[in-house]
């Protein structure tokens, strides 16, 4: 038997990824899969709730995994799948979707943002989507749920649910903790780094994606926001240093205190320069590795059906449980 505990995460393939994707979610993901059996999902079920093209969906969900296999998740040791590959996602969700309430559903921000966005048709899909993000993580008995700052109301809805189900029906799901990085949990904006780097800002130079050349690596540090206050110092009055700062961190590995020591009296041109080459390198394997795998469509393709195979045998068992418990008769196969 596996005693490794369980990891399950996911990321929508809704676009390109920034650097915020990868520092507060990817590669940390990469550090736990030593330690744990993890299931890392593509969910594309999620992306639907605001609408897309369906070329551009395959597309987006493939790139998808050749990242997550660029950035050193080995398929060897972790599950990875296409989240629409394994029904019993959809199937929870409504079981669970009956035991939200519309009040708890009403406070989540991330709905809040997303509707305000596109005022005039929001899908109810985009309401309840966290309760579709709850059975994703219950479905798997998950411990772990390693995500960035801003999934932390989502999780813990998915909390509240499991609780919920396990007091009215007798224990049925793990009640699962998330994983938030120290560093790198949320990276901001270059632009306006009093909100959240998204790939979904209409200002390019306000992120970094992963796949960026250096050329426009380099073109976006040197027009990121900073101050005239001229000292490169982790501090909220300089919000534009200090997540600069907290990405040359992230990059390198070196602590706060000993970048501020660094660059004592030296001004932010030469911060920003070192800061380009930082990213460069640490995104440059990445890229390489990316533009090979997205040349080998049978290799990923042969991941995400072994992938959608294991999955679907643990989520089927969790499945089975709750439509006993909630009262469902068995089918009968003759
Ligand atoms: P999303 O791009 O919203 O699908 O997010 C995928 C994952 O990346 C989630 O775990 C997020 O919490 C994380 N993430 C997205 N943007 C950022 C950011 N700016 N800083 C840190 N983590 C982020
Ligand atoms: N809602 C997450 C996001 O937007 C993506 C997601 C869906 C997820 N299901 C999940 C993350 C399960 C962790 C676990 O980033």
């Amino acid at each position: 038997m596996d005693e490794r505990k369980i990891i399950f995460s996911g990321i929508q393939p809704s676009g390109e990824m920034t650097i915020g994707n990868y520092l507060g979610a990817m590669r940390n993901w990469v550090k736990l899969q030593e330690e744990y059996n993890a299931y890392y999902c593509i969910v594309d079920m999620h992306a639907i709730t605001v609408p897309k093209e369906p070329a551009y969906l395959r597309k987006k969900s493939i790139e998808l995994l050749a990242t997550y296999l660029a950035c050193g998740i080995d398929p060897e040791i972790n599950t990875l799948f296409i989240q629409s590959h394994v029904s019993a996602h959809a199937e929870l969700a409504w079981v669970l979707s009956c035991m939200a309430y519309m009040g708890e559903l009403n406070r989540m921000t991330q709905f809040k943002d997303k509707s305000k966005k596109n005022e005039t048709s929001i899908s109810s899909g985009l309401f309840t989507y966290p309760v579709l993000m709850a059975a994703d993580i219950l479905l798997y008995q998950t411990d772990l749920v390693p995500v960035g700052d801003d999934q932390k109301q989502h999780l813990e809805l998915a909390r509240d649910i499991a609780s919920r189900f396990n007091n009215k029906y007798s224990e049925t799901f793990k009640v699962p903790d998330p994983y938030i990085p120290k560093v790198g949990a949320r990276i901001m904006s270059l632009q306006e780094p009093g909100s959240k780097m998204s790939k979904s800002d209409e200002n390019e130079n306000s992120y970094i994606l992963m796949l960026d050349k250096p050329d426009v690596i380099k073109r976006k540090i040197k027009r990121a926001v900073t101050d005239s206050l001229g000292t490169v110092k982790y501090s909220d009055e300089q919000l534009g240093i200090k997540n600069l700062m907290t990405i040359y961190s992230s990059f390198s590995g070196e602590n706060i205190e000993s970048i501020e020591q660094k660059y004592e009296g030296s001004g932010y041109g030469q911060f920003k320069n070192d800061l380009t080459e930082v990213i460069v390198e640490g995104l440059r394997p990445i890229r390489e590795k990316f533009d090979n795998l997205m040349k080998n469509k049978d290799y990923l393709e042969n991941i995400y059906m072994l992938g959608a195979n294991k999955a679907e045998a643990v989520a089927r068992k969790t499945l089975r449980k709750v439509y006993k418990k909630v009262g469902f008769i068995p089918r009968k196969f003759k």
